[in-house]
């Protein structure tokens, strides 16, 4: 027998409720008639399954690629879909979650805003056992979570500060000390304190930065560097800009004085630091004086400013490859089984430590934007010049 998502919800109800469920969750299983989810039951093709796609917001052009991708992916394996946005607004996602079990998901791929507001519709969604994919950002405070797919996310802080560190000219190309001695002076940006990839990107990038920071070569202006200091509350470019304009203003005579590089952990944020840097005189681009600023997504506005010279870098994480092993995930608790994960150590949610596929990410620049993203199809070369997405 094929056990489908809802005859394993009889073996998710076991292993959560012991030995008793586990003899009735076996003879459900058996049967293929008696999962806690009600009308499952053997043979199910994927056509008779849901999977409901929560993602936090359609602001951001990431999350719009994942949402498409992974809804493809999925009708294309011969899944029913229910795709919501959130509007990077935290009720709003619990009621789509809550509706998703309601209406009778078989299987959830979710993408929080806030990583730890959505323990009670995780306890819904266990409590019908339907297995729980946590994307791109791990959902925490909840043994309800079955598996995480997601990048390196430390790695991708490490590429933010290595590729700010080589717009500075301290790393060469493979990431080697150039031994340059000038000393420079930086500003540091985080991203939303609720999602706990910030963590991992700012702790990447200041391990990475550390060694500079501790020889004097590099020297944080503001003097700001706790995550309470530096964090952008939901990602926001607008809020970026503003604290940007607030140091140049506290900190460089409104613009008077040098700053050189930037770390931004988003190209939202990375567009916004550039605009405040502009406004204050530095420089259209980088040859004509602007600081060098990192990011991430490769976003096709940032792509362009960084073909234009303008942002130094961004990482490119692949949404596609992201959303087909979101799709792996689902079709193997579909088919019964368990995703295969390549980290088991990493993604501790404070309640366990949840299973992981994590993908590799790259630190794009100018000079690999056509191999990257070009030659890849993330984007086309008209896109690039442009700066819109078609
Ligand atoms: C994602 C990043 C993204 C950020 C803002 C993070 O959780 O991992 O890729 O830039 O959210 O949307």
């Amino acid at each position: 027998m094929k056990r489908t998502a809802r005859t394993r919800l009889g073996l998710k109800f076991i292993t959560t409720t012991g030995a008793i469920a586990l003899a009735v969750g076996l003879a459900g299983c058996a049967s293929g008639s008696t999962a806690p989810a009600g009308d499952g039951g053997s043979g199910e093709a994927a056509d008779d399954l849901t999977v409901g796609v929560a993602m936090p917001t359609e602001t951001s052009e990431r999350w719009i690629n994942d949402g498409q991708a992974v809804k493809s992916q999925l009708e294309e394996a011969g899944y029913g879909v229910d795709l919501q946005y959130a509007n990077d607004d935290i009720p709003t996602q619990q009621q789509q979650i809550e509706q998703m079990v309601t209406k009778g998901a078989d299987i959830l791929i979710i993408a929080s805003i806030d990583g730890t507001a959505l323990a009670s519709q995780l306890e819904a969604a266990a409590a019908k056992g339907i297995p729980v994919i946590a994307y791109d950002r791990l959902i925490n405070g909840t043994e309800n979570v079955d598996f995480y797919v997601t990048f390196d996310n430390y790695e991708v802080g490490v590429q933010q500060a290595t590729s700010l560190l080589q717009g500075l000219g301290y790393m060469d190309a493979e990431g080697k000390d150039t031994g340059l001695k000038d000393k420079k002076i930086i500003e540091l940006f985080a991203g939303s304190p609720d999602d706990n990839n910030t963590a991992f990107f700012f702790n990447g990038a200041m391990d990475t930065l550390k060694p500079f920071l501790e020889d004097g070569r590099l020297t944080v202006g503001s003097g700001q560097t706790s995550m309470d200091q530096v964090a952008t509350l939901r990602w926001d470019g607008a809020t970026a800009q503003k604290r940007m304009e607030d140091l140049l203003t506290s900190t460089y005579g409104g613009g008077s004085k040098p700053l050189h590089g930037v770390l931004a952990p988003y190209d939202g944020i990375s567009r916004g630091i550039i605009t405040a840097l502009q406004n204050a005189g530095y420089g259209e681009n980088i040859e004509a004086g602007l600081p060098i600023v990192s990011g991430q997504d490769a976003e096709i506005a940032s792509v362009k400013l960084i073909n234009d010279g303008v942002q130094f870098a961004t990482i490119f994480k692949d949404t596609r490859k992201l959303a087909t092993e979101a799709v792996k995930a689902a079709e193997a608790y579909a088919e019964g089984g368990e995703p295969e994960a390549n980290d088991t150590e990493t993604y501790d949610n404070g309640v366990k430590v949840v299973p992981s596929y994590l993908l590799e990410s790259d630190i794009v620049v100018a000079d690999n934007i056509q191999s990257l993203l070009i030659d890849s199809e993330y984007w086309t070369a008209e896109e690039v010049a442009a700066g819109v997405a078609e």
